[in-house]
């Protein structure tokens, strides 16, 4: 509200509210520390989990940063933009959501205090980017090069992505998977490795147990045989993908047939049959023992099928129909007649097995398939979900590996190393926004502290303890032994992570707590339940 000789001018419509200067950015602070704090507790091998219960009563149960403050409605704006942190970490890589965003909390805290202090914002603004460009320049020297084909090391950091989740026990058999679909579906274009995740299809049936899950050199259809008479397997398949139907059919405009004796009708209905039939039959002419339909069969072209022995399955999804290609190397056709031998894909098995209740066709022991199926199976659904979520986690982390192949040791020994020079640096920057970078290594540290904490030791002395071993060259990669509590060498416990995953971390989480300091000004607008109450 401005006041002009004393008479006030009304700027902004009744009812909205209007926080300034200090008090906006506490109440931004406090909120965007609310969110940090809501996860912090689930970060690493000993976190906790959290059950989601939504409006609908719905559980969920998990680990997953992305996935709690996915289903957690956030009402603040400043809580709502570090949701966003954790939604682009989880796009973007895959994995480090819950650490962007303790972080995140964590520059917001620290700040808060110089703000405190009377330092600026802006100051705090200028030496947190300065200190994420430094960082940037320290990973590319602290980040070991891999060979995108180590199998090895990539399972080492497919495990660590797994081991803050709920389920264990079945991690190394998870990660050979993970390793094996991501290998599996990777393109090689020039010099650049092209890998999309939607290529590994996965299914999750309820039943059997987490043992049962397994990887499948070719995809799953959700479908049945059309007819009983179909053989339920074939070994050395062929295989016809069409996309248009096959049915008698239907001429494209108006027709009138004139008949005079019944003899004409039956020709008449022969004739289409034959035209069908003919159409059928070179499918069997070129060697197709399997036959993909995207649309229908009729009864007609499911008996001669049948007698042929040959699988057909009708009505396949598109989407599936462009993975049976992939998997099994065919080309989709539209028209039968020009169909060739070199149309169709090859699978060493494809067969109609009973999974839970449903049936489904497994196409399987395609020689070099670039789309892969992992079936998921568990006793019940919860933990179902949980694996897809701990097998998203590890095929995102084997996948920005083989793109972008810089590893980092894991358990905080990057976080407290990074810390470390960052801090050399600052002094030789000096003044006020030297604080701000110190500030900003010391925000660093929280991952492991928190690391430490959720596993019930004293943070205190373990940092000060790693801090000592950072001191020299050889304990560069001390991290924290989970089960101890002492440091160690994290690349010998085999605890690596992505350079990708912790670049992209601290690079959301700067951009977004900057952007939270820089504000204050919050100007509401009336909401319009509060409106309709009026
Ligand atoms: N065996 C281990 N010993 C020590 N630290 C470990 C070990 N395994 C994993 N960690 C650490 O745990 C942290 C990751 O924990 P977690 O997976 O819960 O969070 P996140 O990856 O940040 O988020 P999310 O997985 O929910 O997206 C990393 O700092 C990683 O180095
Ligand atoms: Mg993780």
């Amino acid at each position: 509200m401005a006041q002009l000789s004393g008479v006030p001018i009304l700027i902004l419509k009744e009812g909205a509210e209007r926080k300034q200067g200090k008090n906006a950015q506490k109440n931004n602070i406090a909120a965007a520390k609310a969110v940090a704090e809501a996860v912090r507790t689930t970060l690493g091998p000993k976190g906790m989990d959290k059950m989601l219960v939504d409006s609908l009563g719905d559980v969920t149960i998990t680990n997953d940063g992305a996935t709690i403050l996915d289903t957690i409605d956030v009402e603040h704006p400043a809580a709502k933009m570090i949701v966003e942190v954790a939604k682009t970490q989880d796009e973007k890589v895959g994995d480090g959501t819950t650490s962007s965003v303790i972080f995140a909390g964590e520059l917001l805290n620290l700040a808060e205090e110089l703000i405190e202090q009377s330092v600026h914002p802006t100051i705090i603004f200028r030496g947190y980017r300065k200190a994420l460009l430094k960082c940037k320049d320290l990973i590319k020297d602290l980040s070991i090069k891999i060979e995108p084909d180590d199998k090895e090391t990539l399972t080492k950091l497919a495990i660590t992505s797994m081991n803050s989740k709920l389920i264990t026990g079945v991690k190394s058999q998870f990660a050979d998977i993970a390793v094996r679909a991501v290998t599996q579906i990777t393109e090689d274009r020039g010099s650049r490795r092209i890998i999309d995740l939607d290529q590994i299809q996965i299914i999750k049936k309820e039943g059997k147990s987490l043992l049962d899950t397994k990887i499948i050199d070719g995809i799953i259809i959700d479908k049945e045989i059309v007819h009983p008479m179909m053989p339920k397997s074939i070994l050395d398949a062929k295989i016809a993908l069409i996309s248009s139907s096959l049915e008698v059919e239907k001429t494209e405009f108006d027709a009138e047939i004139r008949i005079q004796t019944p003899g004409q009708i039956n020709k008449f209905l022969e004739e289409e049959a034959n035209l069908l039939k003919n159409r059928v039959l070179k499918l069997t002419e070129i060697g197709a023992n399997v036959v993909f339909c995207q649309k229908g069969v009729d009864d007609k072209a499911q008996n001669i099928l049948a007698k042929e022995g040959v699988i057909t399955v009708r009505r396949v999804k598109r989407s599936d129909m462009e993975k049976l290609a992939r998997a099994s190397n065919a080309k989709i056709i539209n028209n039968i007649s020009d169909i060739t031998s070199g149309d169709l894909g090859k699978a060493g098995r494809v067969e109609e097995k009973k999974i839970g209740d449903d049936n489904m066709i497994f196409i399987s022991e395609c020689s070099d398939p670039k789309a892969v199926s992992i079936l998921i199976r568990a006793g019940i659904e919860h933990v179902v979900d949980e694996a897809e979520r701990m097998l998203h986690d590890a095929l995102s982390v084997v996948k920005a590996t083989i793109e972008f192949p810089y590893i980092l040791p894991g358990g905080g020994a990057s976080e407290i190393e990074l810390a470390k020079q960052l801090k050399a640096y600052a002094r030789s920057i000096g003044g006020r926004e030297q604080l701000a970078i110190e500030i900003y290594a010391n925000a660093l540290e929280i991952i492991p502290k928190t690391l430490v904490e959720n596993a019930g030791y004293n943070p205190v002395d373990l940092i000060v303890e790693l801090r000592s071993k950072h001191e020299t060259e050889a304990g560069k990669s001390s991290g924290i032994n989970i089960d101890t509590g002492k440091p160690d060498n994290m690349l010998d416990l085999g605890v690596l992570e992505p350079s990708s995953v912790l670049i992209q971390a601290i690079q959301s989480a700067t951009e977004v707590s900057s952007m939270i300091l820089k504000i204050d000004d919050v100007i509401a607008a009336s909401s319009l339940s509060k409106g309709s109450q009026d």
